[in-house]
């Protein structure tokens, strides 16, 4: 590479206008265009985001075709589910390192969208419902990779939550959803990790595609955040690339046509275009390159088993134990079991689609439960098809009760066949398939000693959690999922997963209900705010499991939370401790209220998280912060962030419906100047100490027989902007008077609240 940073700006005045068309766009799938003639190389930026997807040789042009084997970590549904940042920095690191051994420059990930219906077809690949849980683990695996010398791509920007019509829908959304929730994630892995790239996402925004939204790509995402990296196209996301370049998308991805090289070429001719966009956009693909450059290591290589073993810790920690009564779990080693279903024998470990990693390993449940218990102890029937084969199944089922009833405990692995979830198309209903209920009924009425271990991406319904013991969500595991599952099962892990994204009881409870998927290419936000548990929690909805959930095979105990208030946020002290017999690790949980507050909010929200390793009848004191900027709502007077002052009251818990601790703590709020104007209402006026003697004493001058008492003369006439007011015959107030005061008030910089 020969720029060198500090020759940026000559090295590209020394490009011809053609060649800075041509770094506008790949040179491929998955490269960007090389510029020999003055020594700038190509790099590689492939899927991602839980493996290395790199090409094989044979692969076709789409990328479609068979790619090198690399480790299939488990996808960002089960990621997500571990609350634990400090592990998924290991997760990114390795990923790192298998890109940098690959030869891959930019691993196209994380995703961190939020799981606004629990139908998007891509949940599997995002991280939760929450945006703070979003936010952390994104980072976290953003750092990871990084530290490697790869680089990451924060996809997709934004609001790309659901497959249908991605390419074209748009998401009509109020300003406060958008930054508080399906923006806020993105911010904070801006803002605390400094990816590399950002890619666009294929969707419009309120009519604007974000490919070339200047406002999302420049205003919000570089002016505000202070992004420096480079903003590439989801693949295919370019409607109108000169109006990409003016707005910051930097790159289009895939290239190799030229088509768009040359429009850029005429534009600028012609003037339509500032060259200087253009030049902005290159020395941002020149600084990537740069950037890939200097990581690179083409002799580097990494530890397969060590990174098979990565998979499974990062598998077993993000298995959700949603219900185990009676302590049927964990099983001894020694106990007969029966293994049913066939997801035991072939795991559904992964996604379709782009993130289709190709693993270097694959464990089945079956396989390694026969290791831990030995297969004399095991009996195992496939149970039910995979493509649901009518006739295959009846045969299956009875083999399977029969095998049941002769166990003393059934492992019953029921889940989602692959083409129910994948990029490209939302799912249909959220029901496991009707072979797979049928089979359960069946096997229940032989025996009750039933343990429901899931596979799938998305969450499903799960009407029979009140008819079986125990049920485990192995969600999808990557390539070690089925050891992570044998774990779990056995208590060599205990499992510490928790829920990134509530189960409802119903599709028809859950938010987005009625607006999902939106129609004639508008997808219409209508439930505001109340996302995930936010809605669930307002509407007081009964849930299957709740948001945070999840169970551990100890016991923890919470004490009074000590509590203090700094220019950070606010600090929360809580001291946990593991009442029960086995070591185990609790997911502490900090959620926050604003009982009081002025504008629309949910009724909690998660502002922190920690996790804690304890070993029996240890305590450990855990400091939890609710930083002062998540505290903030959107504020749409003022359109910034804005931290309303008063009582907040922060609770700690388990989950968001097992909150075992709470405490109330005064906030001082940020300062808001709202200047006075004449189109301010008489209320307003009379808040404010310059104008509110004059305008007060008008309404006591109002004649009585409007409303004898002032309280309720000041509620009939408040809302009135004082413009309004004073055009009436029988307003005592002068028109010249309140310009006067109004000027005066705003002069003298007294807050109006
Ligand atoms: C997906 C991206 C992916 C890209 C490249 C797109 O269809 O939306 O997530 O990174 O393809 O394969």
């Amino acid at each position: 590479m020969t720029t060198g940073l500090s020759d940026l700006d000559a090295y590209i005045a020394r490009l011809t206008l053609a060649e800075k068309a041509s770094l506008a766009s790949g040179a491929s799938f998955d490269t960007t265009t090389p510029l020999p003639r003055t020594g700038l190389p190509s790099i590689v930026l492939t899927d991602g985001p839980h493996g290395v997807r790199m090409p094989s040789a044979q692969a076709d042009h789409l990328g479609i075709g068979e790619s090198v084997q690399a480790t299939c970590f488990p996808p960002a549904v089960t990621l997500g589910s571990t609350f634990d940042p400090e592990l998924l920095e290991r997760v990114g690191a390795a990923l790192g390192e298998e890109a940098r051994a690959e030869g891959v420059g930019v691993l196209l990930g994380p995703g961190i969208n939020i799981k606004r219906s629990p139908l998007c077809g891509r949940n599997f690949e995002y991280l939760s419902e929450d945006p703070l849980v979003s936010g952390v683990l994104g980072a976290a695996l953003v750092r990871g990779l990084q530290s490697q010398g790869v680089g990451a791509s924060l996809k997709h920007f934004a609001a790309n939550n659901q497959e249908t019509d991605r390419l074209r829908v748009s998401v009509d959304i109020d300003p406060r959803p958008l930054r508080e929730i399906y923006l806020r994630g993105f911010q904070r892995v801006v803002e605390e990790a400094s990816p590399w790239t950002v890619m666009c996402s294929y969707n419009r925004i309120n009519g604007t595609y974000a490919s070339q939204d200047p406002w999302l790509l420049t205003t919000v995402l570089r002016d505000e955040w202070g992004f420096d990296g480079l903003v590439v196209s989801d693949w295919g996301a370019v409607e109108d690339r000169v109006a990409g370049i003016r707005a910051g998308l930097d790159l289009e991805m895939p290239g190799g046509d030229g088509r768009n090289d040359a429009r850029i070429l005429t534009a600028v001719e012609s003037g339509e275009l500032d060259e200087r966009d253009l030049d902005t956009a290159v020395r941002r693909t020149v600084q990537l390159v740069e950037r890939v450059t200097r990581g690179a290591d083409p002799e580097s290589a990494y530890d397969v088993e060590a990174h098979h073993a990565l998979a499974r810790e990062a598998a077993a920690r993000g298995v959700v134990l949603l219900q185990n009564e009676e302590d049927i779990l964990p099983l001894a080693d020694t106990d007969t079991v029966a293994v049913l279903g066939e997801f035991a024998r072939t795991p559904r470990y992964q996604g379709a689609g782009s993130s289709l990693i190709n693993p270097t390993r694959l464990d089945s449940a079956l396989g390694e439960i026969e290791r831990i218990a030995g297969a004399g102890r095991v009996t195992f029937a496939p149970a039910f098809t995979l493509d649901a084969d009518l006739v295959r199944d009846e045969v299956l089922a009875s083999e399977a009760v029969a095998v049941a009833a002769a166990a003393p405990v059934v492992l019953l692995f029921l889940g989602l066949p692959d083409r129910d979830e994948s990029e490209g198309y939302d799912r249909e209903h959220l029901s496991l398939p009707a072979n797979q209920l049928a089979l359960l009924d069946a096997v229940r009425t032989v025996n009750s000693r039933v343990v429901v271990v899931l596979s799938h991406g998305g969450v499903v319904e799960l009407p029979f959690a009140d008819d079986v013991p125990a049920i485990v969500e192995g969600w999808l595991g990557g390539q070690a999922g089925g050891g992570a599952i044998a774990d779990v099962l056995y208590g060599k892990v205990n499992p510490s997963g928790r829920l990134a994204e509530t189960i409802p009881m119903r599709i028809e409870d859950t938010p987005a209900y009625l607006d999902f998927p939106g129609e004639f290419g508008h997808v219409r936000y209508g439930e505001g705010l109340f996302v995930g548990y936010r809605w669930y929690d307002a509407r007081s909805t009964a849930v299957r499991f709740p948001f945070g959930h999840g169970l551990s095979y100890t016991t923890f105990a919470y004490s009074e939370p000590r509590v203090t208030v700094d220019s950070f946020g606010i600090q929360v002290v809580v001291a946990v401790t593991n009442t029960g017999a086995r070591a185990g690790r609790e997911v502490v949980q900090l959620y926050v209220s604003r009982p009081e507050s002025g504008v629309r909010r949910p009724p909690r929200e998660l502002k922190g998280f920690a996790v804690v390793d304890l070993e029996p009848g240890e305590s450990r004191e855990i400091t939890l912060t609710a930083r002062r900027a998540d505290l903030a709502h959107w504020d749409l007077q003022v359109e910034d962030w804005v931290v309303e002052d008063g009582p907040y009251i922060v609770a700690v818990g388990s989950s968001s419906r097992d909150l075992r601790a709470t405490a109330l703590v005064d906030v001082e709020g940020d300062r808001v100047h709202l200047p006075l104007m004449m189109s301010s209402t008489v209320a307003e006026l009379l808040d404010n100490p310059v104008t509110a003697p004059v305008v007060g004493e008008a309404l006591r001058q109002m004649d009585s027989a409007i409303m004898a008492d002032e309280e309720g003369l000041v509620k009939l006439i408040g809302s009135m902007p004082i413009s309004r007011w004073i055009a009436f015959p029988e307003s005592p107030l002068d028109r010249h008077q309140i310009e006067g005061l109004i000027f005066e008030a705003n002069a003298s910089g007294e807050e109006n609240p």
